[in-house]
């Protein structure tokens, strides 16, 4: 056995003698002194051998152990600095590889865009959920059963009574029957109509809707604050006309039109001509519709707003498809 060892550790000298860097001799250690190394099994055979041979034989193992140990110890001394050199191709001038930094996506942007300056009037941002009952989507915002007004929406049926919300005006009924007037909300979030996808609608969009309700609110307020919003957000020189609509719940209603932002209401292809474009509907709040979150209609008016996000976002960086947007294309996203 004692042969055996010295053996061992001639191979071992030789070995280490022309490991040429520290992973060479990490792998030398592990097959010589390892777990199960060549000098361990020797250690772990000793209690094998008849007892009168034992200390001799203990005594070469250690010895053969600490030989090599020393050795290796002292080969990756000498290999030093060498061990963290880098190689010798290496061009410390060369541009680092730069990690791309996330950004938001630009729905995200402008939908916080929009908050933020009706925040900057006093509004509360308030969210409310995605799957809704058909009284909150339709029955509390005054549209009747068989109402002609549903067919519109394209709705997306869930089981029982549940729906997809077609639009985020749901949290203004939220927000009315769960707290007290006065209120000033605006709500973003996403809405969902079944249509076919093309380049001007999607099954999937965002809007951002918008109410105030207190004493003494007439369409005055409301067109003072759409117009401001309208400037903020596109442009001092944008300018704002309200055209009779109808929304059930409320009453007037009115469409939103700006001064065309791509042709500066001259006249062009995406005006068809008429120098505006409808950016969003609105009106004064339907007094059935305070009356269903037991507001009373004498004593409270308030007027609301309802846009689309695409839509506006798309006016705003002169985009033509709103496929764009959830095409995940980041030569489209990364100029936002
Ligand atoms: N909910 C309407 C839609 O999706 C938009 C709308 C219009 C919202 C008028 C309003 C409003 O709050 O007052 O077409």
């Amino acid at each position: 056995m004692v042969n055996q060892l010295q053996d061992l550790v001639r191979e071992a000298e030789q070995a280490i003698e022309k490991a040429a860097g520290a992973k060479a001799l990490e792998d030398l250690r592990i097959k010589y002194l390892g777990k199960s190394g060549l000098v361990t099994e020797f250690l772990k055979g000793l209690n094998r051998l008849p007892e009168g041979e034992r200390p001799q034989a203990g005594k070469a193992c250690n010895e053969a152990k600490n030989r090599i140990g020393r050795l290796l110890d002292q080969k990756m001394e000498s290999l030093g600095d060498s061990l963290i050199a880098p190689p010798a191709d290496w061009d410390p001038t060369l541009p680092g590889r730069g990690l791309l930094p996330g950004k938001r996506h630009p729905l995200h942007s402008v939908q916080k865009e929009i908050c933020g300056i009706f925040s900057g009037f006093g509004f509360q941002v308030v969210q409310g959920p995605d799957i809704e009952t058909d009284y909150y989507n339709f029955q509390s915002l005054n549209f009747p059963a068989d109402h002609p007004a549903r067919d519109a929406h394209d709705t997306f049926y869930l089981d029982g009574d549940l729906l997809l919300r077609t639009h985020t005006t749901p949290v203004q009924i939220r927000v009315m029957e769960s707290y007290k007037p006065p209120f000033n909300v605006v709500a973003p979030g996403r809405v969902y109509r079944n249509e076919a996808v093309d380049a001007t609608h999607h099954h999937v969009f965002h809007q951002v809707d918008g109410f105030l309700v207190d004493r003494g609110v007439h369409f005055g307020h409301l067109k003072g604050i759409l117009d401001a919003f309208a400037k903020n957000f596109f442009g001092p020189k944008i300018g704002t006309r309200f055209r009779p609509s109808f929304f059930p719940f409320t009453e007037p209603s009115a469409e939103v039109d700006i001064s065309c932002v791509f042709c500066q209401g001259k006249g062009c292809r995406i005006c068809k001509q008429s120098g505006w474009v409808e950016i969003m509907g609105c009106g004064m709040i339907h007094p059935n519709v305070l009356a269903n979150c037991k507001l009373d209609p004498e004593e409270w008016t308030g007027f609301a707003f309802g846009m689309g996000v695409e839509r506006v976002a798309m006016f705003k960086y002169d985009i033509d498809d709103v496929r764009l947007f959830y095409q995940n294309d980041l030569r489209f996203l990364s100029q936002f």
